[in-house]
């Protein structure tokens, strides 16, 4: 089906709440044949929709599948800029590479390039991401703010309360932040954040960032070495969460926590992430790639950087680690 079409069909369900449509009304509102309209019905069965039809009554959808496309996300979304130009493809290798190679090309700012798979999706320190189809969020975010490039870490930080905030706003959840990015629920990861840039020694061009999320996998869906250490939204509630959904309340929650960051600065940022974090106060371990180093967080500096300080009370700043809590 044409995407405008089924983007209007889908609207119409969408602003009738649940409620029957006619099909004569479908027609009006889509502007084609009552047999065209019976045609996008199936099409949308097709692709997995639940539709309800009643003679004199019309049609309603009972259920939906949960199925990301450019469509699903646009339609709802209550941003300015942030996803208003999106690639979406089936699969990818991975959406971070696409967004740096958009970002080069100037693409602006707010491009968002989603996958519904990553057959080489990256993590943090050259790692490899688990990505399977259907299930999970997987998404990069292309933007240029005007900072110095020692405040990019802020924006990691930044993006880690706007999708906790997303979380705790789609689902009754409420996940803790392990510094400096990782989304935890029940000590198991379920969000991984990955912040790359293009910059100059003192311009930024785009940061890019990207987020992974373990959305409706089940136990048995994670390779047997993660199930005791990650999780997903599913696996915490019960329930089938809509990734656009939850796509389009991150967008939105990140572009509020943007431009409250250009015009306020990290302060209130950082007091936001810390109120989320489990790792201040506590004992942890930080593995770095120069070495371990074992003490208490006692805070993050105003770019974001982790504060440790070890048994002789010497203060270590942590710019990247790998931290066990
Ligand atoms: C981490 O190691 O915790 C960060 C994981 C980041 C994964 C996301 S999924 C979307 C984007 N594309 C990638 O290849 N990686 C990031």
């Amino acid at each position: 089906m044409q995407s405008e079409l089924r983007a209007k069909l889908l609207e119409a369900f969408s602003e009738a709440n649940g409620e029957f449509i006619s099909g004569q009304k479908i027609s009006e509102y889509i502007g084609c044949s009552r047999t065209a309209v019976w045609k996008h019905i199936e099409s949308l069965r097709k692709d997995g929709y639940e539709l309800e039809g009643v003679r004199k009554l019309g049609y309603r959808i009972t259920k939906k599948p949960d199925k990301i496309s450019s469509n699903e996300i646009q339609l709802g979304l209550k941003t300015e800029y942030m996803g208003r130009n999106i690639f979406f493809e089936e699969i990818v290798d991975s959406t971070q590479k696409i967004a740096q190679n958009l970002a080069a090309d100037g693409t602006p700012e707010g491009t968002i390039v989603v996958a519904d798979m990553q057959s080489n999706g990256r993590g943090r320190m050259s790692r490899k991401w688990y990505s399977p189809s259907g299930t999970g969020i997987w998404m990069s975010m292309v933007i240029r703010p005007n900072i110095p490039v020692i405040d990019t870490p802020q924006l990691t930080l930044l993006t880690a309360v706007a999708v906790t905030q997303a979380i705790e706003e789609i689902t009754p959840l409420h996940p803790n932040i392990k510094w400096p990015n990782d989304i935890l629920l029940n000590n198991k990861k379920i969000v991984g954040i990955l912040t790359e840039l293009q910059a100059e020694a003192d311009q930024v061009h785009a940061v890019i960032i990207g987020i992974g999320i373990n959305v409706n996998q089940r136990t048995e869906d994670f390779p047997e070495e993660l199930q005791s250490i990650a999780t997903s939204l599913h696996r915490e509630t019960g329930n089938t969460i809509e990734r656009a959904k939850l796509i389009q309340a991150i967008l939105l929650k990140f572009e509020q926590l943007y431009t409250l960051y250009i015009s306020k600065g990290f302060l209130p940022i950082k007091l936001l992430w810390e109120s989320y974090s489990i790792s201040l106060k506590n004992e942890l371990i930080a593995r770095t790639l120069t070495g371990t180093i074992q003490g208490k967080a006692i805070g993050i500096d105003d770019n974001g950087v982790l504060l440790l300080e070890d048994n002789d009370k010497k203060i270590h700043r942590i710019y990247s680690a790998d931290i066990e809590l």
